[in-house]
């Protein structure tokens, strides 16, 4: 078989590209569906202050070991293991990636299906005069019937497919520099609006006074597994973006710039929803159907609403295909480097692949929602899975490599570009990646799965 030839690779164009299209993948729908909708199940603000720990303590210094890791192998997730580290098995660290992808992006779709219905709801003007009552049983109507998400669903997966064929860095990294602060600017006057409703101020407290008494393992599991999942650490995506970053810029920089942004999305998205959901009396426990709930009975009490309401829906797909994308991208990084495929027969294959597990994901939250495994549905067990196992774990081993199998000079080569640029913090990034991040990620897990009850 005929090898993939790596002098030949893609890069991304310009610094400033690279963040744009890592800050793509990390600002999705984890940040404006999954983070609202976690946080209300695991009680607020005490939720919230260990998400932001795990950001700062464990999720950056992953971020930029991936970043590290990518760079330094010029090759995808599977790959730069095998190169780094010949005849050894962590490249199964890359395998368990590549499974994540299918995973994820199976939920995923899902979700950014539901998006493309409501921007088309909007676009039609059908929340205009319904009340917080009518607007959950639409959606839930919405879903039960199964064809209907599955139809978005697929739309969803051509649209990425249709990116990932034409190689990331001509189209994505050029809309997601643009659209990005404008999504931000969008959430902005949301929030403006929610928290000036009669009877905000109790989401907020659900939000900003923590209550203690609310923590336990499986909580405290749950926000790393969010934090993880938000900054779209864990299963290789940022060691392939890693990999397509020029040899001069500072990973350091950029990943303590999109850590940053991602971060502040997720928190405006809370301050957004929170005291919408008190003030129309949703339950902050509905679940993955949350923010579809919430989000059109603040449109109807903006001010240009039904303007606001199709601008807001619109990002939101934007942001999730910047995010859908970089999943995809994984495998299909995978595929044409190690198997030598075309790009386009990769695409094809892993998104029809794709497609189809998700159409199960979408039907499990319909007509099929009585197929359980412990409780959960598909869908479930998909989104709970791999946020709080499959990631955990693919950062736990990543830290592990970076911080034990690399040696130390390695590591400082790649983050000061071989002694050209200063790494602050270089220090302590190596004692975290080191002791502090493995020894909590384990701890975490160990405690939050009941294995130490
Ligand atoms: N971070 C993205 C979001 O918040 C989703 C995502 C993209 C992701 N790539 C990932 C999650 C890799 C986990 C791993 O929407």
């Amino acid at each position: 078989m005929a090898k993939f030839d790596f002098s030949n690779r893609d890069s991304f164009g310009t610094k400033i590209g690279v963040i744009a299209a890592a800050a793509g993948s990390a600002v999705g729908l984890g940040n404006i569906w999954r983070f609202p909708y976690v946080a209300g199940e695991n009680g607020g603000a005490a939720f919230l202050i260990i998400y932001v720990l795990s950001i700062i303590a464990i999720g950056m210094p992953v971020m930029l070991s991936e970043f590290a890791i990518g760079r330094m192998a010029q090759r995808n997730a599977f790959g730069a293991f095998r190169k780094l580290a010949p005849r050894r098995p962590w490249y199964l660290i890359g395998v368990m990636g590549i499974l994540g992808a299918f995973m994820i992006l199976s939920f995923y779709s899902t979700v950014a299906g539901w998006t493309l219905e409501y921007l088309s709801d909007s676009i039609t003007n059908s929340f205009a005069g319904k009340s917080a009552q009518e607007l959950t049983q639409s959606f839930q109507t919405f879903q039960s019937s199964g064809w209907h998400p599955v139809i978005w669903q697929v739309i969803f997966m051509i649209l990425t497919a249709g990116i990932v064929v034409s190689g990331v860095e001509k189209g994505i990294e050029k809309y997601a520099k643009v659209l990005m602060p404008i999504l931000l600017v969008l959430i902005f006057a949301m929030v403006i609006r929610s928290v000036t409703l009669p009877g905000s101020s109790e989401g907020l407290a659900f939000l900003f006074a923590p209550d203690f008494s609310k923590l336990n393992a499986s909580v405290i599991l749950q926000a790393l597994g969010q934090a993880f999942f938000s900054l779209s650490i864990g299963m290789g995506v940022l060691i392939t973006y890693g990999s397509y970053i020029n040899k001069k810029d500072n990973i350091g920089n950029s990943a303590a710039a999109i850590s940053l942004t991602d971060t502040l999305i997720a928190i405006f998205a809370g301050i957004a929803i929170f005291p919408a959901v008190f003030a129309f009396n949703i339950d902050p426990k509905a679940g993955p159907e949350l923010v579809f709930i919430t989000l059109p009975n603040i449109f109807n009490q903006m001010p240009a609403g039904y303007f606001f309401s199709i601008l807001f829906f619109l990002l939101l797909v934007i942001a999730a295909l910047t995010s859908s994308i970089s999943v995809l991208e994984v495998v299909v990084a995978f595929l044409t480097e190690q198997l030598n495929w075309h790009r386009r027969k990769a695409t094809v294959i892993a998104a029809t692949v794709i497609t189809i597990t998700g159409i199960i994901c979408t039907m499990s939250q319909g007509p099929w929602d009585n197929i359980r495994l412990f409780g959960l549905n598909v869908f479930e067990i998909l989104d709970w899975t791999s946020a709080n196992l499959l990631l955990p774990l693919g950062g736990f081993f990543i830290v592990i490599f970076a911080g034990w199998f690399l040696n130390k000079n390695q590591i400082k080569e790649e983050l000061t570009n071989n002694g050209t640029t200063r790494a602050m913090l270089l220090g302590a990034y190596v004692f975290i990646i080191r002791f502090v991040a493995p020894i909590v990620i384990a701890l975490i897990f160990l405690f939050g799965l009941g294995v130490f009850g």
